[in-house]
């Protein structure tokens, strides 16, 4: 006979297998049992754009889990369930190869642990929905096991702490930024777990929508300006009542280290304040973010857009865009390279494999310049040895610690007025329009706007 203290571990760890490995297939359709009493969400976005008839996606499936006993925080045994309502990605077919991934909504999928003192749980609010998200699933990548839990950005309110936390307490407004390969992480469910150093404040001026926007878009700019592309950080600005006090400083050094891609040391910096960083895409809600901090650093930019976007662009600040409607590749890049002559030193491509050889092409022939593709490149891409070529891993974010400065820097900017944020276009209906809002992003033009799910029920 077990101690009570030992039968209790057991009875932990058995919850915490059920959340790692969930029993399937259960109650298919029954009612949930819990529901979310989430009243303060409150969407304002700019162009108070909402769905309120969205559609669930014909393939989402729902499922009440048949689980006979729970724990409370306190390890008590019989008390009302807190249930974490999920939408998971499951693999149809038997391994051969041939199946599909499908979502299915599961109820009551288990309330997550804390596995360490450093984490925060976070009550869902917003979630962002991005490229990758419907990428993982059809191409199926990013996906360690099957039943998986993906999205990757967030906002909500602090719902439970580890004994390290210190920054953050219990109804905290908050947003995060997560990283694929734990399951707890994944933002389409009702409480997303994440290392402290993840989450940062919402912003006084930003609804939970808007800062669904920043886990990705946001930080993957800013991250990529100032850690890949070493683009100095604005000046630091006045601490924010709400906003965390920036613990470090991002430093860009600089330091020029020989490309991994390059035979050519650099020897020089990759560019001067005047010079120019050309994006490709430059309505992509990921470019909005861009455009904005390289021109507070001094940058001038030079966007490739469409003519319906490119006043939308220019009004973030692009020194000139260059629309494509109608163009070749070629012709865009002879006309990106009558503007920013051999001065463009740095270039982002948030389109693709192709626009990712034409800006190799559109940037300096003879000056060490630096190039992310965002959007993939070809690997068999011939790259001029005086540009390097930075591979962007947003999953530094999480990895290291020490990137969690890049996420404060990006709030103060935001706490300042001095970002302005995309137009978001927010789907009511929570979990059950997710997979519709992913359809509408793989085959819509969503025309610079930021597709957002609120999670309140
Ligand atoms: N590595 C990472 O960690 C990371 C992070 C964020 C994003 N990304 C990637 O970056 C890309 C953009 O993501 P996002 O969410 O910012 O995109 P988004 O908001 O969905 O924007 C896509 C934009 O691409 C533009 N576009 C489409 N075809 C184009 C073309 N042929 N030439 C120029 N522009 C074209 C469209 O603008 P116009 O019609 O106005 O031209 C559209 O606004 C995606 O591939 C995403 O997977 C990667």
């Amino acid at each position: 006979m077990p101690s009570p203290f030992l039968s209790c571990l057991l009875c932990l760890r058995r919850e915490r297998e059920k959340v790692k490995v969930p029993p399937f297939a259960l109650n298919r359709g029954g009612k949930s049992p819990a529901s979310s009493s989430d009243s303060d969400f409150q969407v304002q976005s700019r162009e108070n754009l909402k769905d309120r008839n969205i559609k669930s996606g014909p393939e989402t499936t729902t499922t009440v889990l048949e689980i006979p006993d729970r724990l409370d925080h306190n390890h008590n045994h019989n008390t009302l369930p807190k249930w974490n309502p999920a939408l998971v990605v499951e693999r149809e077919g038997k391994g051969d190869g041939k199946g599909k991934n499908t979502y299915r909504i599961i109820e009551n999928y288990p309330y997550p642990t804390l596995e360490s003192d450093d984490e925060v749980i976070i009550s869902n609010r917003a979630v962002g929905l991005n490229p990758i998200d419907w990428k993982s699933v059809d191409f199926n990548f990013c996906l360690p096991e099957f039943p998986w839990i993906t999205g990757r950005e967030m906002a909500g309110v602090v719902d439970a702490i580890g004994a390290n936390v210190k920054d953050f307490k219990v109804g905290d407004r908050v947003w995060t930024s997560t990283y694929y390969r734990d399951r707890r992480a994944g933002c389409f469910q009702h409480y997303v777990t994440v290392p402290q150093h993840t989450v940062n404040h919402v912003p006084d001026n930003l609804d939970f929508a808007s800062a669904a926007c920043l886990g990705v878009a946001g930080l993957t700019a800013a991250m990529t300006l100032w850690k890949w592309l070493e683009v100095a950080v604005p000046p630091p600005c006045p601490p924010q009542s709400q906003s965390q006090p920036a613990t470090g400083t991002v430093t860009t050094t600089l330091s020029l280290r020989t490309s991994a891609t390059s035979t050519t040391p650099f020897t020089e910096p990759p560019g001067e304040a005047a010079d120019f960083l050309l994006i490709w895409g430059g309505s992509a809600v990921t470019a909005q973010f861009a455009i904005q901090i390289a021109v507070l650093s001094g940058l001038q930019v030079i966007a490739v857009a469409s003519e319906k976007t490119k006043s939308l662009v220019s009004g973030l600040g692009a020194t000139h865009v260059v629309t494509r409607d109608g163009k070749t590749n070629s012709e865009i890049v002879a006309e990106v390279r009558r503007v920013g002559g051999d001065s463009i030193t740095r270039g982002l491509d948030l389109v693709g494999t192709e626009t990712a050889t034409y800006c190799l092409q559109a940037m300096s022939q003879t000056r060490p310049s630096l190039f992310a593709p965002l959007a993939m490149i070809p690997s068999k891409a011939v790259i001029p040895d005086n540009i390097r070529v930075q591979t962007v891993e947003m999953k530094q974010f999480v990895l290291n610690p020490d990137c969690g400065v890049y996420a404060r820097q990006l709030n103060h900017l935001v706490c300042d007025g001095l970002l302005v944020m995309p137009s978001t276009h927010v789907l009511d209906g929570g979990l059950k329009s997710i997979q519709a809002g992913l359809d509408r992003l793989k085959s819509g033009d969503m025309a610079g706007k930021k597709l957002v799910v609120s999670m309140t029920m």
